[in-house]
């Protein structure tokens, strides 16, 4: 049976084996799905290792993307533009690298949350890998604007400035020049709700029916509560675009596209 498998560390808390067991089980098709811890500084030994078992793929979860991006022998569009992976295949001694985060993010917006990206005013909170990984596929959603703002502007200023042949105006901020600026979308790319801690938002920054985004799951995080106190009735965590990026994992290795809208419905009742 073909095997799969995220790699991470730590990586007992991924919810990536109950989604592709949901998918495969909604689908047919016949893999195992497991997890893998890799020693901090061992993430190519494990990959080897998993090759030389005949695994056939498997997810990169925390802190091994920048070295899957670094260790696969071909990159997909979309990885190089990441600078990050998250999802590997294994084709004979060749390590395809993908990134389906961006993607994940985008669908989850768009079809399940049903709330259209072309036109709209969008800011990205953060410039770290999360922030980088989405980057790509938000420039292609035909926005009107996309601002990365950053508590180290520098980072968000080297962000903008990778980014190549872009057709939307995109700036850098920091969080002082928020004030007296409106979005209709803002997206939480920090790891700041991990530490529970606030970011320094001011009032004022939703427009009308805004949504507010957070792409951390499982919990209400400080950003979360400040979109409350700001009156914003949309407001989402990233637990869709953690079923959408594992569905385009799946897509890429098995050419068929899961039902997304049951698996995120059984998991938020779980
Ligand atoms: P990840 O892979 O989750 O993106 P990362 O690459 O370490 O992790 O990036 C963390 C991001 O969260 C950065 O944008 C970081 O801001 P800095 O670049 O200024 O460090 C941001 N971040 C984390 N905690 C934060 C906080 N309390 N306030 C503001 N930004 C925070």
């Amino acid at each position: 049976m073909d095997r799969y498998a995220v790699i991470g560390h730590p990586v007992e808390h991924s919810k990536s084996p109950l989604i592709h067991a949901a998918f495969a089980q909604q689908t047919g098709q016949q893999l195992e799905y497991g997890k893998v811890l890799a020693p901090l500084d061992g993430f190519a030994a494990t990959v080897a290792e998993m090759q030389a078992q005949g695994y056939s793929g498997a997810n990169v979860t925390v802190p091994f993307k920048f070295e899957a991006y670094e260790l696969a022998t071909e990159l997909t569009p979309r990885a190089r533009q990441a600078g990050a992976v998250n999802t590997l295949s294994f084709v004979g001694q060749v390590i395809r690298g993908d990134n389906t985060d961006g993607v994940g993010l985008v669908r989850d917006i768009l079809h399940n949350l049903q709330f259209p990206l072309q036109g709209q005013r969008v800011l990205l909170i953060g410039a770290g890998g999360a922030a980088e990984g989405v980057l790509g596929p938000l420039l292609d959603a035909s926005l009107a604007t996309l601002s990365v703002v950053n508590r180290s502007v520098g980072k968000a200023q080297a962000m903008v400035a990778r980014a190549s042949a872009v057709a939307v105006p995109l700036v850098a901020h920091s969080f002082d020049a928020l004030p007296g600026q409106v979005f209709d979308v803002v997206i939480n790319a920090t790891s700041s709700g991990l530490s529970n801690e606030r970011l320094p938002l001011p009032s004022g920054l939703f427009a009308t029916d805004a949504l507010a985004y957070d792409m951390m799951y499982g919990r209400e995080t400080p950003f979360m509560q400040y979109a409350r106190e700001e009156g914003v009735a949309r407001i989402a965590d990233g637990l869709g675009m953690l079923v959408e990026q594992a569905a385009e994992a799946f897509y890429i290795w098995r050419q068929v596209r899961p039902d997304t809208a049951s698996v995120i419905a059984a998991m938020r009742a779980s």
